[in-house]
């Protein structure tokens, strides 16, 4: 039997998965690790923490498994997008990493769009300039760090950075790298009319390859502190949402997949490049190559619920550890009895800006028409409405795209609850389905080491022979006639309150 590693480097933690080439999960270990906010706004990580939790977890996965590392034909790496990590000539780490939702780029995306224009920049990088992107943080210690900008020889993302301890390779793939806002998104390379125009030098660069290929292998000194076999070969991987969709079986036409984990995600598969002129959604290169991706973002959506439990919920938390349940079961129970519409309670989920439609960092969260006969439940149900609704905003302009969506997984913390998926089937008006297997991007990843190795043919035939449908849930026609009735409220919010947000932003 031949074994293969998925390794997840997330925002919370890193998460690593061994599977049989069946996609049967074998052994897993989860190490977290800090995010630091130096300011209002900012959000940082150490590269170093991200290193010690891959070789932890990598350790007590083979170690638990005893899984001979001759197995282990293949690793993929996943992890949040976006990140910048510098390394100076010694390859050793310059700054902490400036990750995926620091927002403190907002003078860089003016001075990119300025450099490079608003419509050439959509053409290449299929985005407008947007803070969370790399391109922005790049610029950002280009103004204010120059000291740090001189010594750099090497800008990595964060799941290239660990391929470069691993592999001792400057590598990265097509998926992550379309979040650096520096690829030509059409055609899978490095743009130079990006980089001269911002004055960013391409030898700083990794090697771009797609997604399955194999890009290095496992060197003396890394198999000695894990266990793995020297000369394993290290596949591209993909971004943390390309790698979902590969470990939910999202990689054809009408296939896509909603994630309701901190942030939400609507993600659509499309094999022709399709571009919004408006820039509400990103168009990435997918984990399939010769494929892309579009993909509406809600910033805070799970994190919304998350909030709501850590501020408001702190008799469900102790009511919850009596119980041993998980709190998130209660909440679902107490919003399961409010009517749909909450009782006319309405939540905007813009706790920290948002991207997917409105594209603006100054947006809030508010609850909208609180009465005095409203209980801590209706709050509940307003706000997984309201992110439901965030969502639906997403699947509009897919839909506008001409992207055909037949076929909506759910995945993600917020994708395990009943009620949470039933709002997006009625939402959505198309069935909502779970996978039977809950790894996601590890999973996603481990598949790609598995074409990598040889052991399938392609993305697509690793996908059919291991992942299949569990739970289906189907739109309720009445239901979604009710909900609809108040989306079309909720998309009257936003426009209404925009200024005011700005307004905000500058008290
Ligand atoms: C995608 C995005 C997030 C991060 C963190 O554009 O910003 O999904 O990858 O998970």
């Amino acid at each position: 039997m031949s074994y293969i590693l998925g390794v997840d480097i997330g925002t919370s933690g890193t998460k690593t998965v061994l599977f049989s080439e069946d996609g049967t999960p074998i052994s897993s270990a989860t190490y977290e690790y800090p995010l630091y906010t130096p300011q209002n706004g900012y959000a940082e990580q150490d590269p170093h923490d991200w290193w010690n939790a891959v070789v932890g977890s990598i350790s007590d996965v083979v170690k638990e498994s005893g899984v001979p590392a001759d197995d282990i034909k293949g690793i993929g790496l996943s992890g949040q997008m976006h990140g910048l990590v510098m390394l100076d000539g010694d390859n050793k780490v310059i700054r902490n990493s400036i990750i995926w939702c620091d927002q403190r780029t907002g003078k860089e995306v003016v001075e990119i769009t300025e450099k490079v224009g608003a419509d050439r920049l959509i053409d290449i990088t299929a985005n407008p300039a947007i803070t969370g992107f790399t391109a922005a943080k790049i610029m950002w210690v280009k103004n204010n760090e120059p000291e740090n900008y001189e010594k750099c020889r090497h800008i990595l993302l964060p799941k290239d950075y660990i391929r470069f301890m691993l592999t001792g390779e400057y590598a990265t793939e097509v998926s992550d790298a379309s979040g650096m806002q520096l690829l030509d998104i059409p055609r899978r390379c490095w743009s130079d009319e990006v980089l001269e125009k911002l004055g960013i030098d391409k030898a700083l660069l990794p090697k771009v390859y797609e997604s399955p290929e194999i890009t290095g292998e496992i060197t003396a000194k890394v198999a000695e502190m894990t266990g793995l076999k020297a000369g394993t070969p290290v596949v591209g991987g993909a971004g943390d949402n390309a790698a979902a969709a590969v470990g939910t079986g999202v990689v054809e036409d009408g296939k896509a997949f909603t994630t309701i984990g901190s942030s939400g995600v609507v993600f659509a598969h499309t094999s022709d490049i399709s571009i919004d002129k408006k820039g509400r959604v990103h168009t990435f290169c997918c984990a399939v190559p010769g494929c892309w991706h579009v993909m509406g973002v809600t910033q805070s959506a799970g994190l919304s619920l998350k909030w709501f439990r850590d501020n408001l919920c702190w008799g469900e938390l102790e009511t919850a550890i009596n119980m041993g349940v998980d709190p998130y079961y209660l909440m679902d129970k107490a919003a399961m009895e409010v009517p749909i519409g909450a009782n006319k309670l309405l939540y905007m989920p813009y706790l920290n800006g948002e991207r997917t439609p409105h594209l603006d960092p100054n947006a809030r969260g508010a609850f909208v028409g609180l009465s005095t006969m409203h209980k801590k439940r209706d709050m509940l149900r307003a706000v997984m409405e309201g992110v439901s609704y965030s969502l639906r905003d997403c699947v509009e302009v897919i839909r506008e795209m001409n992207i055909n969506v037949s076929d909506m997984m759910a995945c993600g913390g917020g994708g395990t609850s009943p009620l949470w998926r039933q709002m997006l089937a009625d939402l959505y008006e198309c069935p909502v389905k779970t996978t039977q297997n809950k790894e996601g991007p590890a999973l996603g990843v481990a598949l790609l080491a598995a074409v990598g190795a040889g052991i399938y043919s392609s993305v697509p035939e690793a996908c059919k022979a291991v992942i299949s449908a569990d739970k289906v849930q189907e739109p309720i026609k009445e239901n979604s006639e009710k909900y609809e009735k108040v989306y079309r409220f909720y998309t009257k919010l936003y426009p209404a309150m925009k200024k005011t947000f700005e307004e905000l932003s500058e008290l």
